[in-house]
């Protein structure tokens, strides 16, 4: 016998269904209350599912990670961003001859109409490169109407291979619209992460080849950041795409609320926090500001994890092999304090805060010379990938309806209209 929850208000009571440890919101509507049928009201839907998916698993109790049934610290020891990205949009990881194919078909499509350079161009030279990514990524709607047929299969995963092929492009271009240099433009020669620095890096007079040893670094960061379930960008996509849209005016919802401070504009955040501390002795006095609520200590406290963020650990691990070839970042020495003493602080043990996925990247990405407006940038470009995977989900789920969250009114109520001139 399943389960069942139940419930009574007034005159009427109801046996609502437990099932995959859930009740179904709408059941709820059995209970008339002096307001109307009975609903819940979730501010940030802390506590409400919106779909099925069988993409991204995470247990934030444990700290697991995984995507598609694969543990991420196995993915980050092993797999290219591109196998990655396959095996999210797909569900398995391809065969050896599959992944070749799919490299190539990704790998061809990396340039982008040069209109989109132009309207690049157009922006102030201040303008922020994760605002121009997002126009940029919204627009390409109009260079491929096509994206609009979201009931033609051949349409929606050609649309999603461009995307994933040309928002390096489109990212790189921001960047280097931002820093007043010339675009560089795809070289067939390098693969995905490759050519990405080449495109933020190269220069006229020389050819730019990433060490290795950074080349691997990127790759690792960007498996990280491929997909992390329904956190606020992704379900901005789902959002946008359940009212028809295609891939690209819905990644450009999801890149609006990546943009955020407290989503992936969070490493920039750390890097402010780092630099204002400016030296160890200054951490108990922050601390003490951050249990007064002067400040939140950035990259620490996360929605789902209540322990060790996993793809904090892949991060730190990661530091160290950037540092070998840039030289150590000062600002680390004060990170990896103020994380010892945050961790056994009874503040953060209590609300059970640890380092997220943000405290350590903004470090790399600072050693590798990135100004910190690029910092959300580099994390949209890989959770593109998660983005198409959980769009293609949403739009081909017979399940999902257009998303249409319900209100509490608080305002008035029949209230007649005031002439002007007697107000
Ligand atoms: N510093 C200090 N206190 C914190 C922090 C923090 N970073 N995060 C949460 N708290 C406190 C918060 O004040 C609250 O305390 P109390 O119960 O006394 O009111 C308690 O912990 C619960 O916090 P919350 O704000 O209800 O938690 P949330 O799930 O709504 O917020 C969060 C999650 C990530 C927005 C938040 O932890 C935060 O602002 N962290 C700093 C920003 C950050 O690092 N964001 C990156 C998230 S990881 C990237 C991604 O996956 O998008």
């Amino acid at each position: 016998m399943s389960d069942t929850l139940s419930i009574s208000a007034g005159a009427d009571s109801a046996e609502l269904p437990i099932t995959e440890g859930s009740i179904r919101a709408t059941d709820l509507r059995a209970i008339q209350t002096p307001e109307g049928p009975l609903a819940s009201f979730d501010p940030g839907f802390v506590n409400t599912a919106s779909c099925h998916s069988s993409i991204t698993y995470i247990d934030g109790d444990a700290g697991i990670l995984e995507y598609r049934g694969y543990p991420i610290e196995q993915l980050a020891e092993n797999a290219t961003h591109l196998e990655v990205a396959y095996l999210l949009l797909k569900g398995e990881l391809p065969t050896a001859d599959q992944l070749a194919e799919w490299d190539k078909l990704v790998n061809t499509h990396r340039f982008v109409h040069e209109n989109v350079g132009r309207f690049i161009q157009a922006y102030r030279h201040d303008a922020h490169p994760m605002a121009k990514m997002m126009a940029a990524v919204a627009s390409m709607q109009t260079f491929y109407p096509s994206s609009r047929r979201l009931d033609d299969p051949g349409a929606r995963d050609m649309n999603i291979v461009r995307l994933i092929a040309k928002i390096p492009t489109m990212a790189a271009w921001s960047y280097r619209h931002s820093i007043g240099r010339h675009f560089v433009y795809p070289n067939d020669e390098l693969g995905y992460v490759d050519n990405f620095l080449a495109m933020l890096f190269q220069s006229q007079q020389r050819v730019y080849r990433a060490d290795p040893r950074v080349s691997r670094a990127m790759e690792v960061l960007f498996i990280l950041h491929a997909d992390h379930e329904q956190n606020c960008s992704t379900n901005a996509v789902r959002s946008v795409a359940s009212a028809g849209n295609d891939v690209y005016t819905s990644a450009g919802a999801g890149i609006g609320a990546l943009f955020g401070p407290l989503h992936g504009g969070a490493n920039e955040a750390v890097l402010k926090m780092l630099r204002e501390i400016g030296s160890k002795d200054r951490i108990p006095e922050f601390i003490d500001g951050v249990k007064s609520g002067k400040a939140r200590l950035m990259g620490f406290g996360h929605r789902v994890y209540k322990n060790y963020d996993p793809r904090a650990k892949v991060i730190k691990k990661s530091t160290e092999e950037v540092f070998e070839v840039t030289g150590v970042n000062p600002l680390l020495e004060i990170a990896v304090e103020l994380e010892k003493i945050a961790l056994n602080d009874e503040y953060f043990v209590r609300r059970r805060l640890y380092p997220n996925v943000d405290f350590y990247s903004g470090l790399i990405y600072e050693a590798l010379r990135f100004p910190p407006e690029m910092f959300t940038v580099l994390f949209a470009v890989p959770r593109t990938a998660g983005w198409c995977a959980q769009w293609l989900e949403g739009v081909t789920d017979p399940e999902q309806k257009i998303m249409r969250p319900k209100q509490l009114y608080t305002g008035h109520r029949d209230r007649s209209y005031v002439p002007l001139g007697q107000r």
